[in-house]
């Protein structure tokens, strides 16, 4: 039984997606804790709900942000956890801690990175014309918002959208996408190795939801 730890800063709807499916699917794994760095994170009330472990390592208590990573270190280290997910984890990790994880710390992105890492990604997206977006699992390193890519989303950026509209559609995709590489890895069918995801299950990398209700894998099954 594999042992997983999600970070969260707020809303926590990855977090949630990802806790159903392994009840749901009967993963051989369970969702060990949620930390926050934030004690109103609204997804740690779910999760309390639902029986999780639920710690709060507030950043602002720290001056540095080795301090702080050192704290957020601890406070993973005691659920000894196979994965670390990050799901709208909205504080930067230093490289100490990205190394400490490497090859089990995945985060999710919403854009099609490289793409537009960062924040507001969203309005970047509609400001630069793109005519599709998507979002972005990939397994964490030090520089933000990369790394190697284990799976991206694909949805329309349509007339008239603004970044919430955008930013609602993506999600749809997230909550699919997230829980499907959790998934992998805790069975075993997903290892970063030198820089490169090597991904031995038979699902596809790639969803894509280009006309609503016609949402599938790609290639199609
Ligand atoms: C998601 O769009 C995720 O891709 C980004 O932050 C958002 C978090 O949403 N990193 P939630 O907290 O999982 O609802």
């Amino acid at each position: 039984m594999k042992s997983i730890v999600i970070l969260i800063s707020g809303r926590g709807s990855n977090m949630e997606a990802i806790v159903e499916r392994c009840a749901a699917e009967g993963w051989p794994a369970r969702v060990a804790a949620v930390i926050a760095n934030r004690a109103d994170a609204e997804g740690l009330l779910f999760a309390a709900a639902h029986g999780i472990a639920t710690v709060v390592v507030e950043h602002r208590a720290f001056v540095t942000r080795d301090a702080f990573d050192s704290a957020l270190g601890a406070a993973i280290d005691a659920f000894a956890p196979d994965l670390v997910v990050l799901a709208g984890f909205m504080r930067i990790l230093g490289e100490g801690f990205v190394r400490r994880y490497e090859g089990r710390l995945l985060n999710i992105h919403p854009s099609l990175l490289p793409l537009f890492p960062g924040l507001r990604t969203h309005q970047c997206a509609i400001d630069a014309g793109c005519k599709l977006a998507g979002a972005t699992v990939h397994f964490v390193v030090p520089a933000v918002d990369h790394g190697p890519i284990v799976m991206q989303s694909v949805v329309p950026l349509l007339p008239g959208d603004d970044a919430d509209t955008l930013a609602a559609r993506v999600l749809v995709t997230e909550h699919e996408m997230y829980p499907r590489v959790v998934r992998w890895f805790v069975e075993g069918a997903l290892h970063m190795q030198g820089g490169v995801v090597r991904h031995t299950g038979a699902e596809a990398q790639l969803w894509v939801d280009l006309q609503p209700g016609a949402r599938t894998d790609w290639p199609p099954r």
